[in-house]
Protein backbone atom coordinates (compact mmCIF):
# COMPACT_ATOMS: atom_id res chain seq x y z
CA UNK A 1 0.00 0.00 0.00
CA UNK A 2 1.19 3.31 -1.10
CA UNK A 3 1.66 6.60 0.86
CA UNK A 4 0.13 10.03 0.07
CA UNK A 5 1.82 13.19 1.09
CA UNK A 6 1.07 16.93 1.22
CA UNK A 7 4.28 19.08 0.61
CA UNK A 8 2.45 22.04 2.45
CA UNK A 9 2.91 25.34 4.00
CA UNK A 10 1.11 28.29 4.04
CA UNK A 11 4.19 30.75 3.48
CA UNK A 12 4.94 31.47 -0.06
CA UNK A 13 8.54 30.60 -1.99
CA UNK A 14 9.69 28.06 1.06
CA UNK A 15 10.47 25.48 -1.69
CA UNK A 16 6.82 23.63 -1.79
CA UNK A 17 7.26 23.10 -5.71
CA UNK A 18 10.79 22.38 -5.75
CA UNK A 19 10.56 19.58 -3.00
CA UNK A 20 7.40 18.23 -5.11
CA UNK A 21 9.50 18.09 -8.47
CA UNK A 22 12.66 16.73 -7.35
CA UNK A 23 11.66 14.47 -4.63
CA UNK A 24 9.47 12.85 -6.97
CA UNK A 25 12.01 12.06 -9.57
CA UNK A 26 14.52 10.99 -6.67
CA UNK A 27 11.43 7.97 -5.32
CA UNK A 28 10.64 7.32 -9.25
CA UNK A 29 14.79 6.63 -9.84
CA UNK A 30 14.46 4.67 -7.28
CA UNK A 31 11.93 2.57 -8.37
CA UNK A 32 8.74 3.70 -7.07
CA UNK A 33 6.23 4.40 -8.48
CA UNK A 34 5.13 7.91 -8.15
CA UNK A 35 2.36 10.24 -8.55
CA UNK A 36 2.32 14.15 -8.45
CA UNK A 37 -0.99 16.24 -7.80
CA UNK A 38 -0.30 19.53 -8.90
CA UNK A 39 -3.07 21.45 -6.52
CA UNK A 40 -1.82 25.16 -7.28
CA UNK A 41 -3.14 27.72 -9.95
CA UNK A 42 0.41 28.98 -10.58
CA UNK A 43 1.20 25.12 -12.35
CA UNK A 44 4.65 25.30 -11.42
CA UNK A 45 4.85 21.65 -10.55
CA UNK A 46 3.49 20.73 -14.04
CA UNK A 47 5.32 23.68 -16.61
CA UNK A 48 8.43 22.48 -13.87
CA UNK A 49 7.88 18.83 -15.39
CA UNK A 50 7.43 19.84 -19.23
CA UNK A 51 3.71 20.07 -19.36
CA UNK A 52 2.23 23.44 -20.85
CA UNK A 53 -1.16 23.94 -18.65
CA UNK A 54 -2.34 25.36 -22.00
CA UNK A 55 -2.57 21.81 -23.35
CA UNK A 56 -4.05 19.56 -20.75
CA UNK A 57 -7.82 18.52 -21.43
CA UNK A 58 -8.12 17.54 -17.65
CA UNK A 59 -6.57 18.33 -15.13
CA UNK A 60 -6.81 19.24 -11.18
CA UNK A 61 -9.74 21.40 -11.78
CA UNK A 62 -11.97 18.67 -13.33
CA UNK A 63 -11.36 16.76 -10.05
CA UNK A 64 -13.16 19.09 -7.64
CA UNK A 65 -15.81 20.13 -10.43
CA UNK A 66 -16.88 17.07 -12.52
CA UNK A 67 -17.77 13.61 -12.23
CA UNK A 68 -14.72 12.44 -14.30
CA UNK A 69 -12.93 9.76 -14.81
CA UNK A 70 -9.81 10.25 -13.11
CA UNK A 71 -7.23 8.07 -15.52
CA UNK A 72 -8.03 11.02 -18.14
CA UNK A 73 -6.49 13.83 -15.63
CA UNK A 74 -3.79 11.31 -15.70
CA UNK A 75 -0.41 12.54 -17.36
CA UNK A 76 2.59 10.47 -17.59
CA UNK A 77 6.23 12.36 -17.90
CA UNK A 78 9.51 11.82 -19.19
CA UNK A 79 10.35 10.30 -16.29
CA UNK A 80 10.21 6.48 -15.86
CA UNK A 81 7.49 5.80 -13.10
CA UNK A 82 6.62 9.88 -12.69
CA UNK A 83 2.53 10.57 -13.63
CA UNK A 84 1.16 13.78 -12.82
CA UNK A 85 -1.99 15.32 -12.41
CA UNK A 86 -2.19 18.77 -13.91
CA UNK A 87 -2.99 22.38 -12.47
CA UNK A 88 -4.07 25.09 -14.73
CA UNK A 89 -5.38 28.57 -13.71
CA UNK A 90 -8.79 27.27 -13.64
CA UNK A 91 -8.03 26.14 -10.53
CA UNK A 92 -8.57 29.68 -9.08
CA UNK A 93 -12.22 29.44 -9.87
CA UNK A 94 -12.67 26.03 -7.00
CA UNK A 95 -13.78 28.13 -4.28
CA UNK A 96 -16.48 29.85 -5.97
CA UNK A 97 -17.65 26.65 -7.71
CA UNK A 98 -17.81 25.00 -4.55
CA UNK A 99 -19.67 27.74 -2.39
CA UNK A 100 -22.68 26.01 -1.85
CA UNK A 101 -21.33 22.50 -1.33
CA UNK A 102 -21.45 20.50 1.43
CA UNK A 103 -18.34 18.12 2.74
CA UNK A 104 -16.43 19.60 0.13
CA UNK A 105 -13.18 19.40 2.16
CA UNK A 106 -13.55 15.29 1.45
CA UNK A 107 -14.20 15.70 -2.11
CA UNK A 108 -10.49 14.64 -3.26
CA UNK A 109 -10.81 11.90 -0.26
CA UNK A 110 -13.63 10.32 -1.61
CA UNK A 111 -12.26 10.61 -5.20
CA UNK A 112 -8.43 10.00 -4.95
CA UNK A 113 -7.60 7.20 -2.08
CA UNK A 114 -7.76 4.49 -4.18
CA UNK A 115 -4.13 6.11 -5.77
CA UNK A 116 -2.66 4.16 -2.95
CA UNK A 117 -3.13 1.01 -4.36
CA UNK A 118 -1.74 2.30 -7.97
CA UNK A 119 1.73 4.10 -6.61
CA UNK A 120 4.00 3.67 -3.94
CA UNK A 121 4.39 7.78 -3.21
CA UNK A 122 1.48 10.37 -4.54
CA UNK A 123 2.90 14.00 -3.42
CA UNK A 124 0.72 16.80 -3.38
CA UNK A 125 1.97 19.96 -4.24
CA UNK A 126 -0.18 22.46 -2.33
CA UNK A 127 -1.33 26.17 -2.61
CA UNK A 128 0.30 28.97 -0.28
CA UNK A 129 -3.04 29.79 1.23
CA UNK A 130 -5.39 28.00 3.50
CA UNK A 131 -8.62 26.84 1.85
CA UNK A 132 -10.76 24.51 0.34
CA UNK A 133 -7.90 22.92 -1.78
CA UNK A 134 -5.68 23.13 1.38
CA UNK A 135 -8.20 21.11 3.10
CA UNK A 136 -8.79 18.70 0.54
CA UNK A 137 -5.15 18.03 0.30
CA UNK A 138 -4.74 17.01 3.83
CA UNK A 139 -7.77 15.33 4.26
CA UNK A 140 -5.87 13.35 1.24
CA UNK A 141 -2.65 12.95 2.89
CA UNK A 142 -1.91 10.18 5.20
CA UNK A 143 1.03 13.00 6.33
CA UNK A 144 2.68 15.84 5.89
CA UNK A 145 6.01 17.44 4.69
CA UNK A 146 6.38 20.98 5.95
CA UNK A 147 9.31 22.79 3.41
CA UNK A 148 10.87 25.41 5.68
CA UNK A 149 13.31 28.11 4.13
CA UNK A 150 15.86 29.21 6.56
CA UNK A 151 14.88 32.59 7.37
CA UNK A 152 13.11 34.60 9.64
CA UNK A 153 9.94 34.89 8.17
CA UNK A 154 9.41 31.23 7.34
CA UNK A 155 10.19 30.14 11.10
CA UNK A 156 8.06 32.11 12.55
CA UNK A 157 4.95 31.36 9.69
CA UNK A 158 5.59 27.84 11.02
CA UNK A 159 3.40 27.81 14.11
CA UNK A 160 0.07 28.57 12.14
CA UNK A 161 0.67 25.62 9.85
CA UNK A 162 1.11 23.40 12.60
CA UNK A 163 -1.78 25.14 14.03
CA UNK A 164 -3.69 24.02 11.24
CA UNK A 165 -2.33 20.54 10.50
CA UNK A 166 -3.84 20.14 14.29
CA UNK A 167 -7.19 21.10 13.62
CA UNK A 168 -7.73 19.04 10.76
CA UNK A 169 -5.52 15.69 12.65
CA UNK A 170 -8.67 16.39 15.06
CA UNK A 171 -11.03 16.45 11.97
CA UNK A 172 -10.08 13.41 10.77
CA UNK A 173 -9.97 11.30 14.21
CA UNK A 174 -13.40 11.31 14.64
CA UNK A 175 -13.32 9.85 11.10
CA UNK A 176 -10.91 7.55 12.03
CA UNK A 177 -8.53 8.40 9.86
CA UNK A 178 -5.13 10.34 10.35
CA UNK A 179 -2.68 12.88 10.05
CA UNK A 180 0.86 13.11 10.14
CA UNK A 181 3.84 15.46 10.08
CA UNK A 182 6.12 12.90 8.19
CA UNK A 183 8.82 15.61 8.47
CA UNK A 184 10.20 19.53 8.75
CA UNK A 185 12.60 20.29 5.25
CA UNK A 186 14.71 22.62 5.65
CA UNK A 187 15.68 24.47 2.60
CA UNK A 188 17.46 27.25 0.81
CA UNK A 189 20.04 27.26 3.36
CA UNK A 190 22.97 29.67 2.36
CA UNK A 191 26.02 28.26 3.50
CA UNK A 192 27.61 32.22 3.53
CA UNK A 193 24.75 33.74 6.40
CA UNK A 194 25.40 32.44 9.80
CA UNK A 195 21.63 33.45 10.57
CA UNK A 196 20.20 30.71 8.26
CA UNK A 197 21.95 28.19 10.48
CA UNK A 198 20.13 29.98 13.84
CA UNK A 199 17.51 28.65 12.39
CA UNK A 200 17.94 25.36 11.70
CA UNK A 201 18.62 25.02 15.16
CA UNK A 202 15.59 26.29 16.26
CA UNK A 203 13.85 24.44 13.96
CA UNK A 204 15.55 21.42 15.13
CA UNK A 205 14.75 22.51 18.66
CA UNK A 206 11.23 22.31 18.05
CA UNK A 207 10.79 19.55 15.89
CA UNK A 208 14.11 16.65 17.05
CA UNK A 209 12.75 13.87 16.25
CA UNK A 210 10.80 15.18 12.75
CA UNK A 211 12.91 17.79 10.85
CA UNK A 212 14.71 15.74 8.15
CA UNK A 213 18.52 15.12 8.42
CA UNK A 214 18.91 15.99 5.00
CA UNK A 215 18.79 20.46 4.71
CA UNK A 216 18.36 21.55 1.25
CA UNK A 217 21.02 24.34 0.45
CA UNK A 218 20.19 27.32 -1.83
CA UNK A 219 21.30 26.44 -5.51
CA UNK A 220 21.07 27.65 -8.73
CA UNK A 221 20.55 24.38 -10.42
CA UNK A 222 17.35 24.15 -8.13
CA UNK A 223 16.44 27.48 -9.54
CA UNK A 224 16.98 26.50 -13.28
CA UNK A 225 16.10 22.84 -14.25
CA UNK A 226 12.03 23.94 -14.26
CA UNK A 227 12.75 26.71 -16.92
CA UNK A 228 13.89 23.42 -18.38
CA UNK A 229 10.68 21.41 -17.80
CA UNK A 230 13.34 18.90 -15.91
CA UNK A 231 13.94 18.01 -12.40
CA UNK A 232 17.32 18.80 -11.17
CA UNK A 233 18.70 15.23 -11.49
CA UNK A 234 17.76 15.05 -15.08
CA UNK A 235 18.69 18.69 -15.52
CA UNK A 236 22.08 18.26 -13.63
CA UNK A 237 22.55 14.80 -12.22
CA UNK A 238 25.88 15.09 -10.48
CA UNK A 239 24.87 18.83 -8.78
CA UNK A 240 24.68 19.16 -4.95
CA UNK A 241 21.13 19.71 -5.40
CA UNK A 242 20.02 16.64 -7.10
CA UNK A 243 22.29 15.02 -4.55
CA UNK A 244 20.55 16.65 -1.33
CA UNK A 245 16.83 15.72 -2.90
CA UNK A 246 18.37 12.03 -3.45
CA UNK A 247 19.00 11.72 -0.10
CA UNK A 248 16.17 13.01 0.99
CA UNK A 249 14.46 10.58 -0.68
CA UNK A 250 16.20 7.55 0.89
CA UNK A 251 15.41 9.14 3.98
CA UNK A 252 11.59 8.80 3.34
CA UNK A 253 11.48 5.54 2.01
CA UNK A 254 14.05 4.14 5.13
CA UNK A 255 11.31 6.24 7.58
CA UNK A 256 8.28 4.67 5.54
CA UNK A 257 9.51 1.40 6.05
CA UNK A 258 10.18 1.85 9.78
CA UNK A 259 6.90 2.83 10.58
CA UNK A 260 5.40 -0.32 8.28
N1 LIG B 1 17.15 25.23 -2.64
C1 LIG B 1 16.90 26.26 -3.43
N2 LIG B 1 17.90 27.02 -3.88
C2 LIG B 1 17.67 28.09 -4.67
N3 LIG B 1 16.45 28.45 -5.11
C3 LIG B 1 15.40 27.72 -4.70
C4 LIG B 1 15.56 26.58 -3.86
N4 LIG B 1 14.33 26.06 -3.62
C5 LIG B 1 13.46 26.83 -4.29
N5 LIG B 1 14.10 27.84 -4.95
C6 LIG B 1 13.51 28.90 -5.76
O1 LIG B 1 12.71 29.70 -4.90
C7 LIG B 1 11.50 30.06 -5.55
C8 LIG B 1 10.32 29.48 -4.77
O2 LIG B 1 10.43 28.06 -4.76
P1 LIG B 1 9.17 27.13 -4.93
O3 LIG B 1 8.38 27.57 -6.11
O4 LIG B 1 9.63 25.73 -4.88
O5 LIG B 1 8.41 27.51 -3.60
P2 LIG B 1 6.86 27.31 -3.26
O6 LIG B 1 6.79 27.18 -1.78
O7 LIG B 1 6.28 26.24 -4.07
O8 LIG B 1 6.29 28.71 -3.73
P3 LIG B 1 4.73 29.11 -3.90
O9 LIG B 1 4.28 29.40 -2.50
O10 LIG B 1 4.77 30.33 -4.78
O11 LIG B 1 4.03 27.95 -4.51
C9 LIG B 1 11.60 29.49 -6.96
O12 LIG B 1 12.09 30.51 -7.79
C10 LIG B 1 12.60 28.37 -6.83
O13 LIG B 1 13.31 28.14 -8.02
MG1 LIG C 1 4.63 26.26 -5.35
Amino acid sequence: MGKIIAIANQKGGVGKTTTVINLGAALARKDKKVLIIDLDEQANATLGLGLSPDYVVKGAYDLFVDDININDTINVTSNNNLDIIPSTSQLANVEEKLQNIKNKKCILKDKLSYLKNDYDYVLIDCPSTFGTITDNALFLSDSVIIPVECEFLAYNGLNQMIQKIYQIQKEKNEMNLSLTIDGVLLTKLDNRNLFGYKIKEKVMELFPNKTYKTIIKRSSHLQEAPMHGKSVLDFAYNSRGSKEYRELADEIINNSEERK
